[in-house]
């Protein structure tokens, strides 16, 4: 585990805590997405989550119902399963794509920690302009007894991030993998 990853989950636990409802936002960068979501669903709480500090020094002022942490995923993934706090939604905006073949393992259903992303519940929904990402990820899915998991060119729609935002500007097809792990 990263040295930064378990201090910070400490840190947000009592935030996490007093949720009723739970929605994560993983590799968030600058946290816009993050903002974002909280303001759509001002009943929940939002966390944030990456590992750039210096992505997360670029973040918005935020509503009181969302936090940034500073944390590895997997170590994250795995500190959040442990903890048992049920989440609702599960966000992964354009993850880092790692295309050259050699990169598998680091995409995200290729991952030893794909099976605790799972086991965390909740409806979980990938975005990436990365068609074999997206096409992996559900393959994955379905490989892990979820059948029902979709596979959608993304309906244009106001950006939820900045990676969206610069995507949608240069025309790339936006896709997203949508699975209900409850
Ligand atoms: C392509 S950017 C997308 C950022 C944001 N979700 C968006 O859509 O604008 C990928 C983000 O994932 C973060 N990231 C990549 N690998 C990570 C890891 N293992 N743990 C935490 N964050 C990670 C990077 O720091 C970066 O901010």
């Amino acid at each position: 585990m990263r040295a930064f990853s378990v201090p910070a989950f400490r840190q947000i636990t009592p935030f996490a805590e007093s949720a009723s409802r739970l929605i994560i936002d993983a590799g968030c960068g600058t946290g816009h997405s993050t903002r974002a979501l909280a303001l759509a669903y001002p009943l929940a709480h939002v966390i944030g989550v990456d590992q750039s500090a210096e992505r997360l020094s670029r973040a918005p002022e935020l509503p009181d119902n969302a936090c940034l942490l500073r944390a590895e995923l997997a170590d994250f993934w795995r500190l959040l399963q442990a903890a048992g706090w049920p989440v609702e939604h599960h966000y992964l905006f354009y993850p880092n794509p790692w295309p050259k073949p050699a990169h598998l393992k680091r995409r995200w259903h290729a991952h030893p920690v794909f099976p605790c992303l799972l086991a965390i519940g909740g409806r979980l929904e990938l975005r990436t302009n990365f068609s074999l990402y997206a096409r992996e990820f559900q393959q994955a899915l379905h490989y892990s007894g979820h059948a029902d998991a979709s596979l959608l060119q993304l309906p244009a729609e106001e950006p939820v991030s900045p990676f969206e935002s610069k995507y949608r500007d240069s025309g790339h097809p936006l896709y997203q993998v949508i699975v209900d792990l409850s």
